[in-house]
């Protein structure tokens, strides 16, 4: 349906009309409510300059737009801070976000960057920069920071003497290079002749401990450092952005989760397979939950309650005695199925045992000799694994003030809200082995996958505007997602097949690479596929079992099979989605795809390498791993 703008109020000449009945043809409802609240905020925009600018969250088609804008009202960077962040799954971001809000606030001029938005040219003349970023896979930046990373390390990186500056890092001290992407920038700033004006925050996952005072003093010294030149103009109230993310506000939040009741829970591999893994779909009727194919869903869960019991009866606790701890008193109990982590552990937990426990395994642990036992340790022990191999004394109060804060979990999408409605599906690998002589499991997957008939599940919506289908319809796209990485692409199958019956058939084609270790056992959502294939809403579908002949066969190895094909759809402009396993599978992609550019495009290693950046940063090549 084209968009017809009411033409008797209209200050628009008749073909000003005509253009914006083009460029608005095709979009629904939502995205018509997004448009006018977007160009609500130009407008704004052009009448005062704002104090804040977020250069991030736009879509494609408005962020040429937007930078502009950005651009054109901007305080000179003498009298502005600066806030760049790389973010993968929202964390950095919903912190960058409060801190420029809080400076904003203050009346500070602020622009809010994301770091591939970030305009590297500019670094050698701000003022006053803020990093706040969170370190992923093996220690490195997300991938929305690997430009903005690869640049300030490298060598065209310009002195900068005139910049002060402060990074707060995000991170998971499970991991063992915890926050170390922060801690490379941080370093690197200093090195480049830039003042650090507050000590680098490394903020475990329970965020806030560190994030919240780290934002105290950073916004204490950005009020200092403008103050002699911060414009004496009121309060900014819209922003572009903001009055464009208005429309999708919906009053559920991950602090205020939603609870999705259950509509299914199936499980998609055969019983006589080695994984299972689960089809769920939740209900989010009446909650204005609004999200896109290649969203994730934060699911709030709670502890399995035999593991609870298991800890309570191996540190000889009373799971009915009253814990208080921050302003809050509950049962221990209830500590420790809703409001702590007690499955994983992490390094701090680690060393306030260590040192109940004294026992000299667990202190040789965390010396730097004995990297290689803390990596093993972390790996695979639960906690209940830890307090029964290594017995200590603790009152119940310091026990769970020592755990982390439960955090939720987050699961891709599964589905199209255009096919499905006010539902949201998952595809969840359930958590489910044995070690140490007993079961084990995964909190927030064993809780999905034992979720009553008539439950109900606190969720929100975790925005990726990192992973979206193109805003060209006509695009090829090619996806790559073996195992529960699957889970996006049918969503995003769902919605080209829905726009495209929309718009009457002008859809580009979709394919598919999918791999498992065995095709009886583990092909999801097979009958979908097949169906998929037939109806002509999928259009390539290549298979990776790896155990079902003697060598091992991944998706990586059907990727270079393909690799004439491949090229020729990406040399057509398809884009290219990778999702799932971030240990092994994502970098082995990478380097297939990259082996592809070098043998069918004849590049060099490094041109074959830059082709990738490219394709990446023109938001062609991108990826959700975890
Ligand atoms: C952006 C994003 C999207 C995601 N999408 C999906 C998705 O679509 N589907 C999906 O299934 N998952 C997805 N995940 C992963 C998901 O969020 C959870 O991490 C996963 O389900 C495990 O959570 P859990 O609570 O069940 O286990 P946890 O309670 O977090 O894990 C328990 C602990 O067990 C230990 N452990 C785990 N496995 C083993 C093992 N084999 N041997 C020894 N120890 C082990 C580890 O110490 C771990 O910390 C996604 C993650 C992200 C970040
Ligand atoms: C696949 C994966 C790998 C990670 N690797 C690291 C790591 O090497 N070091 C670290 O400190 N944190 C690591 N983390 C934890 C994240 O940094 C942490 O969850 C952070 O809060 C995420 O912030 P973001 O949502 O802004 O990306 C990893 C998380 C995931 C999902």
């Amino acid at each position: 349906m084209s968009a017809q703008p009411a033409r008797s109020l209209s200050p628009l000449s008749e073909d000003k009309l005509a253009l914006l009945a083009r460029v608005t043809e095709g979009l629904d409802s939502d995205s018509l409510l997004w448009v006018s609240g977007y160009f609500a905020g130009v407008a704004s925009s052009q009448r005062r300059a704002p104090l804040i600018q977020n250069v991030a969250a736009a879509p494609q088609g408005a962020f040429a737009a937007v930078a502009a804008i950005e651009v054109a009202a901007a305080p000179a960077a003498a009298q502005r801070l600066t806030i760049v962040y790389g973010s993968q799954t929202g964390n950095a971001k919903r912190q960058a976000e409060a801190l420029a809000q809080q400076s904003e606030a203050a009346g500070l001029g602020v622009r809010l960057v994301r770091a591939d938005a970030y305009p590297t040219r500019e670094l050698a003349h701000e003022r006053l920069l803020y990093i706040v970023i969170s370190t992923q896979g093996d220690g490195d930046p997300p991938d929305d920071a690997r430009g903005f990373v690869e640049f300030l390390v490298g060598k065209r990186a310009p002195k900068l003497p005139q910049l002060k500056f402060a990074v707060l890092g995000l991170g998971d001290s499970s991991y063992p290079q915890f926050c170390a992407i922060g801690a490379k920038l941080d370093a690197r700033l200093a090195e480049l002749g830039a003042t650090r004006l507050i000590a680098r925050g490394d903020a475990d996952l329970d965020i806030a401990t560190v994030a919240e005072p780290w934002g105290k003093q950073a916004l204490d010294h950005a009020r200092d450092v403008l103050k002699s030149d911060a414009p004496a103009a009121p309060l900014a109230t819209v922003t572009p952005l903001r009055a464009a993310a208005a429309a999708h506000v919906s009053a559920w939040t991950r602090e205020k989760p939603f609870t999705a009741a259950l509509l299914a829970n199936q499980r998609i591999s055969a019983r006589d397979g080695s994984k299972d893994i689960r089809h769920i779909e939740l209900s989010l009727e009446g909650a204005n939950l609004a999200y896109e194919p290649g969203d994730a869903l934060g699911v709030w869960a709670t502890n399995p309650p035999a593991l609870v019991d298991a800890l309570l009866t191996a540190l000889r606790f009373d799971g009915a005695s009253a814990i208080a701890l921050h302003n809050e008193t509950t049962s221990l109990r209830e500590w420790l199925l809703r409001k702590r982590e007690i499955t994983g552990l992490n390094k701090p937990f680690l060393a306030a045992h260590a040192q109940r426990a004294q026992h000299a395994d667990l202190a040789r642990a965390l010396t730097p000799e004995g990297k290689d036992a803390l990596r093993r340790l972390l790996a695979e022990y639960q906690l209940i694994d830890l307090v029964r191999e290594f017995p200590a004394s603790w009152s119940a109060e310091e026990f769970v003030a020592a755990l982390r804060p439960l955090a939720p979990r987050l699961y891709s999408i599964a589905s199209s809200r255009k096919a499905v409605g006010d539902e949201a599906h998952l595809t969840a690998a359930v958590l489910d082995y044995e070690a140490f002589g007993t079961r084990h499991v995964g909190a927030a997957s064993h809780h999905l996958a034992n979720l009553a008939d008539d439950a109900g599940v606190p969720v929100f919506i975790e925005t990726n505007e990192r992973f979206r289908l193109p805003a060209d319809a006509s695009r090829d796209v090619i996806m790559i997602g073996p195992g529960t990485g699957v889970a996006p692409f049918r969503g995003f199958v769902q919605e080209r097949a829905e726009t495209r019956s929309m718009t009457a058939g002008a859809g580009g084609r979709n394919w598919l690479f999918f791999g498992n270790p065995h095709f009886r056992t583990d092909f999801l959502y097979q009958i979908e596929w097949q169906q998929a294939l037939k109806a002509g809403t999928l259009h390539r579908l290549d298979l990776a079992f790896s155990r079902d002949q003697s060598e091992k066969v991944y998706v990586q190895h059907t990727l270079r099979r393909r690799g004439k094909e491949l090229y020729d759809w990406i040399q057509n402009g398809a884009h290219v989605y990778v999702c799932g396993d971030a240990t092994r599978m994502a970098a082995d992609v990478e380097t297939a795809l990259r082996d592809i550019f070098i043998e069918h495009g004849g590049k060099s290693e490094d041109d074959a390498r830059e082709a990738l950046s490219d394709l990446a940063a023109q938001r062609r090549y991108s990826r959700d791993v975890y």
